[in-house]
């Protein structure tokens, strides 16, 4: 059994970006997380369109755009034309949720909604069969390097139940605090896809270490 691994270009260097994109494209991380913070929905300001342009522009794998930003349904349209496969909102920074999930599947990109560690699982009972990702919080969105909040992983399994009852076909994905040390918890838990951001970039063999996470549950 082995998940998808998602290492977020937060912790890569960017004045060597091109160089590691391609450590990226060279390794068995079959997605590349883009997290876009605004300094509102939560406190830190990471980087938007043009860095997602340059990331699309020396990659084919999927880029997996997760926007930690208010009003996000502002935006959709270009981050999809900056080179969005997957576009995820916060529960939390939308207040039209139906609506703006069917804004980003107009756009040909597919959906997905991100849950704040406090936020229950239940919130997305009503859209969970219109998601093709739901994405559980194990930090409080913002930064890098932070500790993964242990309870995440009983949400991930409430949200692997929530799925299989509702015969939805949507994708679960882990993100804060993922690394070799929880990695296999969180795919016996019912995890598809693994973020990690300084597990990967922080090591000493970051290739080496996207093939270890992704193949943590084989153990
Ligand atoms: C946190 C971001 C994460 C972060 C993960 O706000 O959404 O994607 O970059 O980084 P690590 O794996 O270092 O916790
Ligand atoms: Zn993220």
């Amino acid at each position: 059994m082995s998940v998808i691994v998602a290492p977020s270009v937060l912790s890569a260097d960017f004045a060597n970006l091109q160089r590691d994109v391609e450590m990226l494209n060279n390794s068995e991380a079959e997605w590349i997380h883009i997290d876009v913070m605004d300094g509102s929905f939560v406190p830190n300001i990471s980087f938007g369109f043009p860095v997602l342009q340059a990331v699309r522009k020396h990659t084919t794998k999927f880029c997996d755009v997760h926007l930690m930003i208010v009003q996000p349904e502002r935006y959709i349209s270009q981050f999809r034309d900056a080179g969005a496969d997957m576009i995820t909102v916060h529960y939390e920074a939308v207040t039209h949720l139906d609506s703006v999930i069917h804004q980003v599947k107009k756009t040909g990109a597919m959906a997905g909604v991100a849950l704040n560690p406090a936020t229950p699982v239940a919130a997305l009972k009503e859209v969970v069969h219109l998601l093709d990702l739901v994405l559980i919080m194990s930090v409080n969105p913002g930064f890098g390097g932070q500790k993964f909040i242990p309870y995440a992983t009983g949400k991930v399994r409430e949200v692997k139940k929530m799925i299989l009852d509702s015969g939805a076909k949507c994708q679960i994905e882990v993100d804060g605090g993922v690394g070799l040390n929880n990695a296999k918890e969180l795919i016996d838990a019912g995890a598809d896809v693994l973020v990690a951001g300084n597990a990967v970039f922080a090591s000493e063999s970051p290739a080496q270490t996207i093939r270890q996470i992704k193949f943590a549950a084989a153990k």
